[in-house]
């Protein structure tokens, strides 16, 4: 989830010349797949009503309900079949430009670990749940398919104009933390929020965050936290919309542009925002003061 923390500087030891490693399904312990079903069974009761359709008809299609931490070799046949993506293990964070260029090949990197019992809520490295729970039901979209492989060509272009800080501003506020409005409302479709026992309903219930009606630059433009819940949330109109705009518009000039502009504070409401909560920042204001607020 958070690309900041100990991403790997050389290829390890047992790792193939892309970074991959087997994912050795095979040396999972039963308390291993034990500490999957009991996060899988958590989430599957809250997110229906939460998450957005295409989310959890990923979910079902992809069959993640099978007890135990999924057999990426099984998942990625499936997930070839309806889009074209694979689930490929890593041995942790890898560089930017190896993390793209998987993307932009329909291969989803993913950490084969998973958490300890006693780290269910919180977890600073991505592992398997968050990874494959979180990330994988959406790429059986045909258009969020599209989407993340669009950004991993971005990717490697924003690495060539030193503007990797503002493209993963996008990335965190869509793929890791974006909501959706969909007919039925406000729906979460974040791999960082449908993972999250208690984000998933602080996201679209709790008065304190923000929730803004997209934006790009305004996104690119906005800076975020990787230590606790969202402050702001941005609302997709629905994923063909995110689509053609990041498609259709070269980034390049919108790089020059963004350097020329200064960042937004986290919580900040500008007087052009689309909003659709004007979030109270009770909770995080609670946490900066040292309390330990209860979200609501
Ligand atoms: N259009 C972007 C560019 O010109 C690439 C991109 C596509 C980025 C989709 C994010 C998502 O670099
Ligand atoms: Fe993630």
């Amino acid at each position: 989830m958070n690309k900041e923390t100990h991403v790997l500087e050389r290829l390890p030891e047992g790792a193939a010349q892309d970074w991959t490693i087997p994912q050795d399904w095979d040396r999972y312990s039963q308390e291993d797949h034990n500490t999957w079903d009991t996060l899988f069974a958590r989430q599957a009761k809250l997110l229906p009503g939460r998450a957005s359709e295409s989310y959890l008809r990923g979910l079902d299609v992809l069959k993640l309900s099978k007890p135990g931490i999924p057999d990426f070799e099984e998942l990625s046949e499936r997930l070839m079949k309806l889009t074209g993506w694979q689930v490929v293990a890593v041995p942790g964070l890898v560089p930017d430009a190896v993390f793209f260029d998987h993307m932009a090949n329909r291969r989803f990197v993913a950490g084969n670990f998973i958490r300890r019992p006693d780290q269910l809520d919180y977890l600073q490295e991505p592992d398997v749940f968050h990874d494959v729970f979180g990330h994988v039901p959406m790429l059986a979209d045909p258009v969020f398919a599209d989407y993340l492989e669009a950004y991993g060509r971005g990717g490697l272009r924003a690495l060539e104009h030193g503007s990797l800080k503002q493209l993963a501003r996008l990335y965190w506020y869509t793929v890791e933390f974006g909501l959706v409005e969909e007919d039925a409302g406000l729906r979460i479709y974040g791999s960082g929020i449908v993972s999250s026992y208690s984000e998933s309903r602080f996201a679209l219930e709790d008065p304190s965050p923000n929730r803004i009606r997209f934006d790009m630059k305004r996104v690119m433009r906005t800076d975020y936290r990787i230590d606790d819940f969202q402050q702001n949330y941005f609302v997709i109109p629905g994923f063909e919309e995110l689509l053609r705009q990041t498609v259709e518009t070269d980034f390049a000039p919108l790089y020059a542009e963004l350097a020329t502009l200064p960042d937004i504070p986290i919580a900040e409401i500008l007087p052009e925002d689309d909003v659709i909560t004007h979030g109270t920042q009770a909770y995080a204001e609670a946490k900066a003061a040292g309390r330990t607020p209860e979200p609501a």
